[in-house]
């Protein structure tokens, strides 16, 4: 046996290097990334499924090929670890080591706590305060009156998942949150790739905004867990689960650690639902043949009563919606991953430590898989064509062990939205006011979306 056939790595050695762009010879493609992030990753994918270029001196891959994304998201997701940009100081200190961003025996750890919390039986629970909540905002609501839906979107899901998760209400100071949240991810949404990489700490003046707003948070999350701690009671949600699971085993989790869990159900749960409200509500308002089935689920399903988590069985096009608007428009619009070791995919040799990215936003418009890509058209959705769909063509939620823990909590919710506003009002675009997208850390509306509120 030569020493090559003894190694794996060394045998994958010999595959080539997949074809990538070039770019510039100091930055690699970086600027072509930030001067217009859908149309680079678009275009990236004429090179093939596997994709090589350089962001200065990182390697970095883009994956286009469903059945490479589930051997990276779910088979062997072992050889990989979350990617570098999740490691950057500003994320660490806006999410810190919680759910989304830990690895290892720490991340396993912490899964099986949240866990029960997210049960479909729990989630069912919810459902209530889902409803009630919406009324609530909408009960101020006035005909022919101008909102802005994503706003309003976002803090509608925010106040829902700090009641059902945290059992705190934090109506009054639900725009304080959305307002610091929003001046937390900032930096995400300006030069994102220059800051995953040179993981800035100068105190400029955006730095220190960003850690004002880090400090208000947190004093609210701090607040949050003091108020649990000394009135001792148990609420049955996720925060009493993460707190009574400290007395468990030896190892306490910290008012440190439990700050990062709470930061990052408060962000990961509720800003993805949001985008996907708004952009189904925007989806919604351009085809009116769309709103037309939609009104007709609703009166035919509800009959003017408000709707229930019993309903959701029944209002299968308003689910149809829900997974059109999120095939379009995918709040998480690329995953990424860091390759532990050396492996082989697609013929191609992928180095240990090279960053690997895999687009919904690409992979989910591929016409190798959906006809018409760029058609909203929930009809889409029947059981056949889900049947047939390659598993990873559409992961609006990642996939294998690290997929979403939210899903169906997500799921419920935006059935559950849609259907009590839409079940009341008609919301038409305003004219004259742009809709553009913003790539950042999510899929945003980048001037939110403005719609006229009519009765129905
Ligand atoms: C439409 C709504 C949502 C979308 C599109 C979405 C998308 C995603 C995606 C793509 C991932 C995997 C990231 C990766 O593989 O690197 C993820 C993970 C996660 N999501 Fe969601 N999410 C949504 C709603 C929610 C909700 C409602 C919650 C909680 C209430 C939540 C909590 C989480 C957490 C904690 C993780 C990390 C799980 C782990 O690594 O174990 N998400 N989400």
């Amino acid at each position: 046996m030569n020493k090559a056939e003894s190694f794996p790595a060394a045998r994958s050695a010999r595959a080539p290097l997949p074809p990538g762009p070039k770019g510039n010879p100091i930055l690699g493609v970086m600027a072509d990334f930030n001067r217009d992030t859908l149309g680079f990753i678009e275009r990236c994918r004429d090179y093939g499924d596997v994709v090589r270029m350089r962001f200065l001196y990182l390697t970095v891959y883009f994956i286009y090929n469903p059945d490479h994304i589930e051997y990276i998201l779910s088979t062997n997701a072992r050889n990989f670890i979350k990617s570098r940009s999740l490691r950057s100081p500003f994320f660490q200190r806006l999410v810190g080591n919680g759910l989304l961003t830990s690895e290892g025996e720490e991340w396993k750890r912490q899964r099986r706590l949240a866990q029960p919390a997210f049960h479909r039986q729990r989630i069912s629970s919810y459902g209530d305060v889902m409803v009630r909540y919406t009324q609530r905002l909408t009960s101020g609501w006035t005909r022919n009156e101008v909102r802005d839906i994503h706003r309003d979107m976002m803090r509608l899901t925010l106040e829902i998942v700090v009641k059902t998760l945290f059992n705190a209400d934090i109506s009054g100071e639900a725009d304080k949150v959305g307002r610091v949240l929003s001046q937390m991810v900032k930096p995400f949404a300006s030069q994102a790739t220059l800051k995953w990489i040179l993981d800035n700490r100068l105190p400029t003046p955006a730095h220190r905004r960003f850690n004002r707003a880090a400090r208000e948070i947190d004093e609210i999350v701090y607040r949050i867990i003091t108020e649990r701690r000394s009135s001792g009671s148990d609420e049955g949600d996720l925060l009493s689960m993460l707190l009574a699971a400290q007395d468990e085993d030896g190892s306490q989790m910290t008012d440190h650690q439990l700050r990062d869990e709470v930061m990052t159900l408060f962000l990961a749960g509720h800003e993805t639902t949001a985008l996907t409200l708004s952009w189904a509500w925007y989806l919604i308002a351009r085809n009116p043949e769309v709103e037309r089935k939609f009104h007709a689920e609703l009166d035919e399903v509800l009959d003017g009563r408000s709707p229930t988590v019993a309903d959701m069985s029944r209002l299968k096009y308003t689910e149809m919606i829900a997974k059109e608007s999120m095939r379009l428009y995918p709040p998480a619009y690329g995953v990424g991953r860091e390759t532990i070791q050396e492996f082989e995919l697609g013929g191609y040799r992928v180095p240990a430590r090279s960053q690997l990215f895999m687009f919904q936003w690409v992979t989910q418009r591929d016409s190798r898989f959906f006809g018409e890509p760029e058609r909203f058209y929930p009809e889409r959705w029947t059981q056949d064509f889900t049947d047939r769909l390659p598993k990873y063509a559409y992961f609006p939620f990642g996939g294998g062990p690290r997929a979403c823990i939210g899903d169906y909590f997500a799921m419920m919710e935006i059935v559950l939205l849609l259907a009590t506003i839409g079940q009341r009002f008609r919301l038409s675009l305003l004219p004259d006011h742009p809709v553009s997208l913003m790539p950042a850390m999510s899929l945003r509306p980048a001037n939110g979306i403005k719609v006229v509120v009519e009765d129905r």
